[in-house]
């Protein structure tokens, strides 16, 4: 009966967070931009040539690639595209992390690490963030099968400095380092200007936080040549066209919008601040973040009661019931205004 279980891959995968359907929902529970992608994005779908939609994609994404080449100091073949960080960084560790020695990352942080570990019995161990959520970076000196670092860390927030990520990875050059920059344009210096100094280390970013696409799904990595065609190999090895063309001339588009796109993260970076004080004011201790979201706590409120009431007036926040964290919320920074309902109803409670 039901033989083929045993012949089955069973894993326990990734959980999201919720995309429910209703209109009158602030949604501050995935970190996705409070605001639209940039007006040029419009443009570029809307001047579309649908009938261009017959062909295959073009696999090269040469022009997603030349607008990131005018912000980063990298060049074309430094550069790999996918469909979305996720994609990237699940290619990444399928391409790079192939050792009997376990890779190291932190033991709180974006819970798709050891999702997909245990998805290619990738060997890992955890290394425990200090008790201010700090990772200790002499914990990743010692032999391994790898290192990811996010950076700054989810769902803390903490930016860790360039030089001491420029550290770890300078004691790891028998192994590839990754540092999943997903949140860094909100307030972190990016190791991208270190990939000429390292072969051995992989940058990865998104489109889904600062550039309001994660509806598109882009995500990239740069790194050192030889190890972008390490990586184009695999997926070459998986599916060629990973990146579909709407998606590229969106892409492509919002990468061009400097203006905008510091527009956004400005408005973002001082709603945080505001965000932060008004919590302060309420009794809540947020960690420092340098991301679009925040993880706060208040001693005299149960964290799970408090997202639970929260949902019930619409608004969705995150709560992990996980070892260390489960006090904490963690809450993306929408716009003033749904930050300003929030805050009345936490005052509320
Ligand atoms: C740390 C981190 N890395 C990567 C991702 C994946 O982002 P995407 O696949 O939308 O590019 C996320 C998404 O929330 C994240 O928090």
């Amino acid at each position: 009966m039901e033989l083929w279980k045993d012949k089955i891959r069973n894993i326990d995968p990734y959980v999201p967070g919720e995309q429910p359907d209703g209109k009158d929902i602030i949604k501050l529970n995935t970190n996705e931009s409070p605001y639209p992608p940039s007006p040029m994005v419009k443009k570029a779908i809307a001047e579309y040539d649908w009938e261009k939609l017959r062909l295959y994609p073009s696999f090269v994404c040469r022009g997603v690639k030349s607008a990131l080449m005018d912000i980063y100091d990298v060049k074309e073949d430094e550069i790999f595209l996918g469909n979305g960080s996720d994609e990237v960084l699940a290619l990444g560790f399928m391409t790079f992390f192939n050792s009997d020695k376990p890779i190291i990352f932190p033991d709180i942080t974006y819970s798709f690490y050891d999702v997909w570990c245990e998805l290619y019995s990738i060997p890992y161990k955890k290394a425990a963030l200090d008790n201010s959520f700090c990772i200790v970076k002499e914990d990743y000196f010692g032999e391994n099968g790898g290192v990811v670092i996010a950076n700054p860390n989810a769902p803390t927030g903490i930016y860790m400095a360039l030089d001491d990520i420029e550290d770890i990875i300078k004691h790891n050059r028998d192994s590839i380092v990754i540092i999943d920059e997903a949140y860094i344009d909100f307030g972190g210096i990016s190791a991208a200007e270190l990939i000429h100094k390292y072969d051995n280390l992989a940058v990865v970013q998104t489109y889904s936080k600062s550039r309001a696409l994660a509806g598109i799904r882009v995500g990239y990595a740069m790194a050192n040549s030889k190890l972008i065609q390490a990586m184009e190999a695999v997926k070459n090895s998986f599916n060629s066209y990973t990146l579909d063309s709407l998606s590229q001339a969106a892409a492509e588009a919002a990468a061009r919008d400097t203006e905008y796109f510091n527009r956004c993260r400005s408005n973002i970076i001082s709603t945080r601040e505001w965000t932060v004080n008004e919590l302060s004011r309420l009794g809540f201790d947020t960690l420092p973040s340098s991301a679009n979201f925040i993880f706060t706590t208040n001693k005299n409120i149960d964290a799970k009661g408090l997202f639970e009431y929260l949902r019930s007036k619409n608004i969705i926040v995150r709560y992990f019931n996980k070892p260390r964290i489960d006090q904490y919320l963690r809450i993306t920074i929408g716009t003033r205004e749904q930050m300003e309902v929030l805050i009345k109803a936490i005052g509320g409670y």
